[in-house]
């Protein structure tokens, strides 16, 4: 059985003050979620208190992006041994945000997965395809490669530590979310991928979380197909009352 990971992403929002404020008032809220990982990716400056005051209660940190260095004069960016540091368990790395904006590539993701495997931190490795690759037919092309070169030259035993997010672009913060039928879909073109590489008990292991403008409201759909094993949620869970709700999205 697939643990479900219901997942925050906060990308630039949250101040340290925010961040701690946000973890005091949600912990309660999420202490009696059984039976679902519970995790939030912050910006780095808030990462130390965050996981301070989140210590001891379910609640995961983890980073948003990392380098695949371990030091060197790399200006403005952080080691995966830094977040370790820092307290985080995992860090989400190739969003389509950094894919977007930040120049990230296969190439990087691959290190940046490597880098943090061997510091001991667990992986959100983020996969999907814009609106016009969508229409042009080349979604599972897109979000194959995205996983296969993402993935390259990691082994079986490695893959325990590695979640999937599958995030469509054009569901991004646009209120647009993926049919649940449509997630569904290329949930399972992932698996079956995984499948191809890493042999099938390997594949039913991986969680392959969705993403794109989840809410309280579409969770449960979502979460309800066969290959959706979370979420990774940005806008909704930037407030302790509706990431409690996404979290206890059962009861
Ligand atoms: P969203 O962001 O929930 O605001 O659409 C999701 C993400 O980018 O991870």
């Amino acid at each position: 059985m697939r643990k479900p990971f219901i997942c925050g992403n906060w990308k630039m929002y949250k101040t340290v003050a925010e961040a701690v404020a946000f973890v005091n008032a949600a912990k309660g809220l999420v202490a009696g979620a059984a039976g679902v990982e519970i995790g939030i990716g912050a910006p780095a400056t808030a990462l130390k208190a965050l996981a301070d005051a989140a210590k001891g209660t379910n609640i995961r940190v983890g980073g948003e992006n990392c380098h695949w260095e371990k030091e060197g004069a790399f200006t403005g960016e952080i080691s995966p041994g830094m977040l370790a540091e820092a307290g985080c368990s995992f860090v989400i790395i190739g969003h389509s945000e950094r894919r977007q904006y930040f120049g990230e590539t296969d190439g990087t993701v691959n290190k940046k997965i490597k880098a943090a495997l061997a510091n001991g931190l667990d992986v959100i490795l983020c996969c999907g395809e814009t609106l016009a690759e969508r229409e042009a037919g080349k979604t599972s092309q897109v979000v194959d490669g995205h996983v296969k070169n993402g993935l390259a030259g990691l082994d079986a035993g490695q893959m325990a530590k590695i979640v999937i997010a599958y995030e469509p672009v054009w569901a991004i913060g646009t209120g647009r979310t993926a049919a649940p039928a449509q997630a569904q879909e290329v949930h399972a073109g992932i698996r079956k991928l995984l499948t191809d590489l890493f042999g099938r008990e390997v594949a039913e292991g991986v969680r392959i979380q969705y993403g794109g403008s989840v809410k309280p409201e579409n969770v449960k759909e979502i979460m309800s197909q066969p290959d959706v094993d979370g979420a990774l949620v940005g806008g909704a869970s930037l407030k302790p009352e509706s990431f409690a709700q996404l979290v206890n999205y059962q009861g």
